[in-house]
């Protein structure tokens, strides 16, 4: 085994060059030539700005448990061979930072926050991999797949320790607040992955089907409170009152949603090439997804498709042929899943809107939330 210190402590080097956005007259977000900044350059200033603090706090780890830590970053290779590429978009450290500058303050004051809400985010993915039993992430092993269960379970643990450390380590009465903010987040996180993983033994159809609205619930629980909480975090960090931190958690849990009904889209629906993953993939896996639930309920002129799909969900086995992916994946289009489901990530997407329109956010700031927002929620359906 060979440390991963080397990707964790001396060898940082920022991947691009750091930009300052300026900006413009009419508040959109801007860099520093006066172009609006797309989602991807927000995404890779909020990973440079907080990668260094990332790293040393990962740095910290026993050896082994680090490398698989920085492994399921993107940052090493099995074995610590320091890799780049691999990592994850950086969503909630990006809402926490943007989130602090929002309300006024620099980047910098949300760092710890943003390290936290990263860390029990890759913590979830470690142990939510073994629960699902997947074997790849982001093209490579997952890392129950590459060091063991065991170790895995390990290696996500110490992340979550970790997360509360950095928030902990916040001087004055933000760290009680940001690690209690953090407990209300976990807390809602491991109530919406037990519905989600009690949503795969529930029937189909009859009394004991899942809702649309249970499935909002799961969603809000299981995406939703992370993104509130690194939102909020950012805000509250950066000396926010609480309304706008509560606010802004509200927001995140409408982006949740979204992002999870447009997971679904993308999950029967999505371009192969643009998703990485089988088409009708979570057809195939016979997952329930809100498209299909909302399907299953359909009444007035959908009703009939939503009849046949109900049969063939019944009949078709565990691992159903393409020929009956792409009827049920029809099927769940005629019977209004697809419009319905783009209709209610539309619905949280306005919701997350209204709540930033509600309160007085740094132009800059809240332009740039508003191309993430766009960003997370669409995604090439
Ligand atoms: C993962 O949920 C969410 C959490 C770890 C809380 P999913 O199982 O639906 O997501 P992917 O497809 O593995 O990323
Ligand atoms: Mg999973
Ligand atoms: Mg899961």
């Amino acid at each position: 085994m060979t440390t991963a210190f080397p990707v964790l402590l001396g060898a940082y080097e920022p991947t691009t060059t750091a930009h300052e956005p300026a900006a413009t007259a009419d508040g959109t977000a801007a860099t520093a030539d006066g172009t609006a900044a797309t989602a991807g350059e927000i995404l890779d200033r909020c990973r440079e700005l907080v990668r260094p603090v990332l790293a040393e706090t990962i740095g910290r780890l026993h050896p082994w448990v680090g490398e698989m830590a920085a492994y399921s970053f993107g940052w090493c290779d099995v074995g610590g061979t320091p890799a780049e590429g691999a990592g994850g978009k950086g969503v909630r450290q990006a809402l926490a930072v943007l989130c602090a500058e929002a309300a006024g303050a620099s980047g910098e004051a949300a760092v710890a926050g943003a390290v936290a809400v990263e860390l029990v985010h890759t913590f979830s993915l470690l142990h939510d991999d073994i629960m699902d039993g997947d074997q790849t992430r982001r093209t490579r092993p997952t890392v129950w797949k590459a060091y063991g269960t065991g170790p895995a379970v390990l290696a996500g643990d110490a992340l979550f320790a970790l997360a509360v450390e950095a928030l902990a380590a916040v001087p004055g009465a933000g760290a009680a607040a940001g690690v209690r903010r953090l407990s209300v987040a976990l807390g809602d996180l491991v109530r919406g992955q037990a519905d989600d993983l009690l949503f795969e033994s529930r029937p189909w159809t009859g009394p004991e089907a899942v809702g649309p609205e249970e499935y909002r619930r799961m969603a809000e629980h299981k995406t939703g409170a992370l993104l509130g909480c690194a939102a909020a975090l950012g805000a509250a960090l950066a000396g926010a009152p609480e309304n706008t931190a509560a606010t802004l958690d509200r927001a995140g849990r409408h982006m949740g949603v979204a992002f999870q009904v447009a997971d679904d889209l993308l999950g029967i629906w999505g371009d192969p090439a643009v998703t990485g993953k089988p088409v009708h993939r979570d057809l195939r896996q016979r997952k329930k997804t809100f498209p299909v639930l909302v399907a299953l309920s359909a009444r007035g002129p959908g009703a009939s498709a939503a009849g046949q799909l109900a049969t063939l969900l019944a009949e078709s086995p565990d691992a159903p042929d393409d020929a009956t992916t792409r009827r049920a994946a029809d099927l769940v289009e005629r019977a209004g899943g697809r419009s319905a489901a783009l209709a209610e990530a539309d619905r949280h997407i306005d919701a997350v809107e209204r709540c930033l329109d509600g309160l007085p956010l740094a132009p800059r700031a809240s332009a740039e939330l508003r191309t993430l927002l766009g960003f997370l929620a669409r995604r090439d359906i």
